[in-house]
């Protein structure tokens, strides 16, 4: 019999000690004005003595698998996506294994910036519908802080430390992960970067006194990048799930800066209303900011059983990833296959025109804009340097 992932249980853990906005006024050269009207975020939390990636994560599991009702040693898998582990060896994944008691479990990290948890979660799924495995655990969770050159104003006020897992459990009814995207532009592997972390510079005296250890950001680049990304594989992962947008309940995208999410909302034209933010309280959070949305939005009952949700990542590497998940966290009566194939098979074509319709328009609306932004980019430098002299 087919199995399906089913997401029984989640939780979320994030540092106690708040940055605001105004505490980075008497730290670097900025205000609250422009990091609200440039990102929308008005604080992040940032680790302290004792709050590492692995007791994030641990916290979070244990709240996952508290909701589920699972045992830790009942779980298979445990999947951390990360890119900030403890420790650069031994893998991360492997002490949260151990820490939880997941006694069973196999574990591994997986690194694809802030993308990093909706490619964990399309793996988890894959592991399920194989039935190899029947629990798994997915977690999503980043200490950013040291990383952050806490003089740099361009990079600084952007991210933020924290981590949220989901449980995975078979099932056999349908629900899950209806469609899904992985992407990777590797040709702009440098657009967000930390250059003295890996092989490549090892860590000298010179990476110190550079500050290669620190993350950088080619932010114009990324921001391009981003908003394109998240129209298209948004685009994409519905088209490919078979709903309409009107089927669609709620759209969670990776919280890196509200004005991301602005333009890709209004490109799509979607109800704002259908979107989650929560940039505002925590920053970029790289891979932690998709599931800790996904917390904050069931926190605040923006999802509820039957609905469809799409979640869409983008980030280092540069990476992008999207997918359509049916929303049903507790088993329910199965779903009579045989009563409905005949209305829905009519119904197929229509879908697939409305979709075919809303792509090539949401398309066309897209480039337009790309290349009024393009044109505009020069008068706004001009006008900028114009200001200044
Ligand atoms: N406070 C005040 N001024 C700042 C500032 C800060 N924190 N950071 C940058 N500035 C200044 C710049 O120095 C520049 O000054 P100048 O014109 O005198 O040279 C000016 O603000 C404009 O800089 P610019 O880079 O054009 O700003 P922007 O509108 O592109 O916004 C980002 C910068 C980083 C907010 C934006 O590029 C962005 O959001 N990029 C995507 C970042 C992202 O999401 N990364 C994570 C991906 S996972």
């Amino acid at each position: 019999m087919k199995q399906y992932g089913r997401i029984t249980g989640w939780g979320k853990s994030v540092p106690e000690r708040i940055l605001t906005n105004h505490d980075l006024e008497q730290m670097v050269d900025t205000s609250d004005e422009w990091i609200v009207t440039r990102t929308g975020i008005r604080e992040r939390h940032i680790a302290g003595p004792g709050e590492t990636t692995s007791s994030m994560s641990v916290e979070a599991c244990q709240q996952a698998l508290e909701r589920a009702g699972v045992a830790p040693e009942e779980v298979d898998l445990v999947i951390i996506a990360t890119s900030s582990p403890d420790y650069f060896c031994p893998p991360v994944s492997s002490m949260v294994q151990d820490r939880l008691g997941a006694t069973r479990a196999g574990a591994f990290t997986l690194v694809a910036g802030c993308t990093g948890f909706v490619y964990a979660l399309v793996t988890a799924n894959q592991f399920i519908e194989t039935g190899l495995y029947e629990k798994i655990l997915v977690v999503g969770v980043e200490t950013l802080s040291p990383a952050v050159d806490w003089t740099d104003r361009n990079t600084c006020v952007l991210f933020g430390d924290g981590g949220a897992a989901v449980l995975v459990e078979a099932s056999d009814q349908p629900t899950g992960i209806l469609s899904c995207e992985l992407g990777s532009q590797g040709q702009d592997w440098d657009a967000l970067i930390a250059p003295g972390y890996g092989t490549v510079k090892p860590f000298s005296e010179e990476t110190l006194r550079n500050g290669d250890h620190y993350l950088r950001m080619d932010g114009r680049r990324v921001f391009k990048f981003a908003t394109r990304k998240m129209t298209n594989s948004v685009i994409n992962v519905v088209q490919e799930s078979g709903l309409t947008w009107d089927e669609i309940d709620l759209v969670i995208p990776h919280q890196a800066n509200a004005r991301i999410i602005d333009l890709a909302v209004r490109r799509l034209k979607i109800d704002p209303e259908k979107v989650m933010v929560n940039v505002d309280r925590y920053g970029n959070t790289s891979a932690a900011s998709i599931p800790l949305a996904l917390c904050d939005a069931l926190e605040e009952g923006r999802l509820q059983s039957g609905d469809h949700v799409v979640l869409v990542g983008f980030g280092a590497g540069l990476t992008w990833a999207a997918a359509v998940l049916h929303w049903q966290p507790v088993a329910e009566e199965p779903i009579a296959v045989d009563d409905w194939p005949l209305l829905s098979n009519l119904f197929q074509p229509v879908t697939r025109v409305r979709n075919a319709v809303w792509s090539t328009q949401v398309t066309a609306r897209a480039r337009l804009q790309d290349m009024a932004l393009a044109a505009m980019t020069p008068i706004n430098q001009w006008q900028r340097r114009f200001k200044r002299d």
